[in-house]
Order: structure tokens, then sequence, then C-alpha cells
């Protein structure tokens, strides 16, 4: 089938490679010109392991354009475009309704519009007012996607499940066709109205945010009484009600789903008058522990007067918030540099692929092309990111390099008989 897909971001182009991997023809739109131009030549605008060769691969189903109005030939548009932080809050839907609202005004009821972007738990009733202030005849489905960075095609492809939500009574027959498009994929399905699909989206995101946060306490209350935090959320993962995922202590969660979407639904719930401290502390607790982080290394540095590290230069090893991707939006390493800085500290950072864009995202930022161009003169290392690089440093370069002999890792990815050979003081989160 003839697919239209507005939106030519990680969302939107994961989504348009594995549509055309079901054998569906996607015409994929965007205002950015730049973007598409790009994307005519082969090359995704960002960084996501297989896209480029999706692309590639699927360059036969695939077009790509700057004209928002879908091909006479498809029967369903998607809308993947953002929806972003505004002055208002989290989850603006300014982007949804300008383009949903131009699908509507030239679009019959034999269309279908597929909300794929992420709504506010308002979105439903808002886009229910935007077809009636138009006059549009076109059904309006939604369709979240649960892809993480880094994993996106392949989550697209072995999804947890596809939910598919209708607005009103009118739209549920087209939510229920929508499944239909992922025909080949095998997954549990849930079709549903749009509130209650909306809440399963952000629910989802928040619960495992609140599940790191968790397991990010748990770490240093592991640190606090020598307990081994990997060993106690495996024991915690046993018990399959719990279970073991989004139990990695690390350095907090971020990217641009879990922390916005905890601000959000905490303003949604607040907003909405209903007394929600669970998820109002999603957001705190990560706040909380990145400044804990800061706090450690301070007391490590400097144990007579922490949290003060005035003077003091620490190298940060990662900079994207996640292995294997180069998105820094809300990066622990990004937010970390900022609290380092405030209690005096200099702060150089290095990533094997997101250094550019953390630079463009923090001025202050100084970065260094290698690990041991970044160690050269610090007191200390901050490993912050997971890259599978940093499990075999060569850290005698790296304790050649560095003025002091810190070794913090929060991930636990270091190799710690190699840190120590090189004569480096080792301290990871969550492990005695
Ligand atoms: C997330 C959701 O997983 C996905 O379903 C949704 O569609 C988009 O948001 P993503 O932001 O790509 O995906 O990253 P994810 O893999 O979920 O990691 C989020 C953050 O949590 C990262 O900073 C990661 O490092 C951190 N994390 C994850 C941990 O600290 N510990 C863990 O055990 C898991």
């Amino acid at each position: 089938m003839h697919l239209f897909l507005v939106g030519a971001g990680h969302v939107g182009l994961v989504t348009a490679v594995g549509l055309a991997r079901l054998d569906h023809r996607v015409t994929v739109a965007d205002i950015d010109e730049a973007r598409i131009d790009r994307l005519r030549a082969g090359r995704a605008p960002m960084f996501e392991p297989g896209l480029d060769e999706g692309l590639a691969a699927a360059a036969d189903r695939l077009a790509f354009t700057t004209d928002l109005r879908p091909p006479a030939d498809t029967p369903f548009s998607f809308v993947a475009v953002g929806t972003p932080f505004g002055p208002d809050g989290p989850l603006t839907l300014d982007h949804v309704e300008a383009v949903v609202g131009g699908l509507l005004d030239v679009t019959g009821p034999e269309h279908t519009i597929v909300v794929r972007s992420t709504l506010p738990m308002s979105g439903p009733a808002a886009l229910i007012q935007l077809r009636n202030i138009r006059g549009g005849a076109a059904s309006i489905t939604t369709n979240p996607e649960f892809m993480r960075e880094g994993s996106a095609l392949r989550d697209f492809e072995k999804p947890g499940r596809i939910v598919s939500g209708w607005l009103e009574e009118r739209d549920r027959g087209a939510a229920e066709r929508v499944l239909e498009l992922y025909r080949g994929i095998d997954a549990p399905t849930l079709v549903a109205d749009a509130p209650s699909v909306a809440l399963i989206k952000l629910a989802s995101n928040v619960f495992l945010a609140m599940k790191i946060g968790y397991a990010n306490e748990l770490a240093r209350l592991a640190d606090a009484f020598g307990a081994t935090a990997s060993v106690v959320a495996d024991g915690l993962g046993l018990d399959d009600r719990i279970g073991r995922s989004f139990l990695d202590a690390g350095p907090g969660f971020g990217g641009s789903c879990l922390p916005e979407q905890a601000v959000a639904l905490a303003a949604i719930a607040d907003g909405a008058d209903v007394q929600a401290p669970l998820i109002q502390a999603v957001a705190v607790a990560n706040g909380a522990h990145q400044k804990a982080i800061v706090a450690r290394l301070a007391s490590l540095l400097r144990p007579l007067d922490p949290p003060d590290l005035f003077g003091k230069r620490l190298a940060l090893f990662g900079l994207a918030f996640k292995a294997n991707t180069d998105d820094v939006r809300e990066s622990p390493a990004l937010a970390i540099a900022a609290e380092l800085r405030a209690a005096g500290a200099e702060v150089v950072g290095t990533d094997p692929r997101a250094s550019a864009k953390a630079q463009a995202a923090d001025a202050l930022l100084e970065v260094a092309a290698s690990p041991a161009a970044a160690a050269s003169a610090a007191d200390g290392v901050l490993v912050v990111t997971e890259w599978q690089d940093y499990a075999s440093l060569d850290w005698r370069a790296i304790a050649g390099a560095m003025r002091g002999d810190l070794v913090y890792d929060t991930r636990n990815i270091v190799d710690g008989a190699a840190v120590s050979a090189a004569g480096l003081r080792l301290e990871r989160l969550g492990r005695p």
C-alpha cells in the first residue's frame, strides 16, 4: 500500500523504513528542505544503527518530498512531527495541529490520519476540536511508538505491542485497519480510545524512568552498605512481577522521551488536580541522583571540603545520553557537566559520536577528540556513557596523561583490572 508520512525525524524515518520493509511504499514529507535533499541522496540526518542501510535497501519503496499534501492514492497519512517543550510546557501540540489541520483540509472521509507523535493527555480532545473547527472528514487515529534510540529498527520489527487509538466512535474502524498495515509483525495488539492510548504511552515511559530512578537510589544505598547494585538488580529481576530490565544503575536517565515525559505527566496530573506524588518524584529523583554523583566525585577528589571542586579538572567519557546514538538531548553528561562547573570544576568531554552535538548544546563544554586527549591534565575521569569502546581503553596512556588518579565509572563498563594495573584509583557506582 502507498502510505504518506509527515516528519522526517528519528521516529518518522524509522517508521518509514519499517513500513517499507513490510512492503509498503512510503512517501516521506518534511518542511526542512536540506533534510529532504540529504535523504534523497541516501543519507539519514541522524545516527541510528542500520538506518542508512535501511534507507538504501528500501530506496525503491521510499520517496522524499517537501510537499505536505498526501499523494492521491494514499489512504493513510502518518504524522510523526515533534511535540516539543514549548513556552507553555512539555508536549506542545502546535506542530501536530498544523500538520493534521493541513491534512484535514485536503483529504476526505476515505482517508485516515495516524498520529504517531507523543500526545499530551489533552491531545485527543484538542484533535477532535480541530476536526470540528476545520470541518474535515478524515478519520483520525493514534499509534504511539515504543522504539528506543540505538535499537529503533529492531524495536519496530519486534515491538512489545502495537497500540492503535480512536478519537471518536466513528474512528474505531480506521484504528482497526491501521493494525493491518503492520501485518507481518508478530506482536500483541491493542485497540482502545485515544485518551487510554495516550496514557499507555506516557505511563510506559514514566514507569521505565521510575524503575531506573529506583535502581539508581538502590545503587547509592548499596554503596553506603557495601552491597553490589547489579547483584541486587539480578535478585529483583528474578521476580517476574518486577523483571530485570531497566534496573541498571547509571548517571540518570536522559534522552528525548523519559525526562520530558516524567515532567509532562507530573504537570498533567497537577493541571488536572490529581494528587500524584509518585509521578512527581520521578524527575526530582533523577536530578537528585546526578547531584549525588557530583557530591561523591567531590568527596573522592577533595574529601575535606566537598562539594567544592574548585580548580579540579574532570574528563567526562561519553556525552551521548546512552551508547549507540549521537543524541545528547537531556544527556546526563551535560547535566553533570553543568553541576561540576557550578561546583567550580573545569570540564572536558569526549564521545565517539556525539561531540559535535554536545558542543552545539553546551557552548561552555570543552571537547576532546579521544579519551586520552580528554584525560590530559585531568584530576579525575568520570565514565558517563556505556560505549563499548570504553570497555577496552588504553588505561596506561590515559594514566600517563592525567594529573590525578581517580576514575569514577557510573556505568560499570570499564575493565577494572586494566584501570588498577595502570596505577589508577577505580570507584564504581553501586559496586564496592
Ligand atoms: C525510551 C523508551 O525506552 C522507548 O520505548 C520510547 O519510545 C522512547 O524513550 P530511549 O529514550 O531511546 O527510549 O532510551 P532508553 O533505552 O529507554 O534509555 C533511556 C535512558 O535511561 C538512557 O539515558 C539510558 O542510559 C537510561 N537507562 C536505561 C539506565 O540508566 N538504566 C537502564 O537500566 C536502562
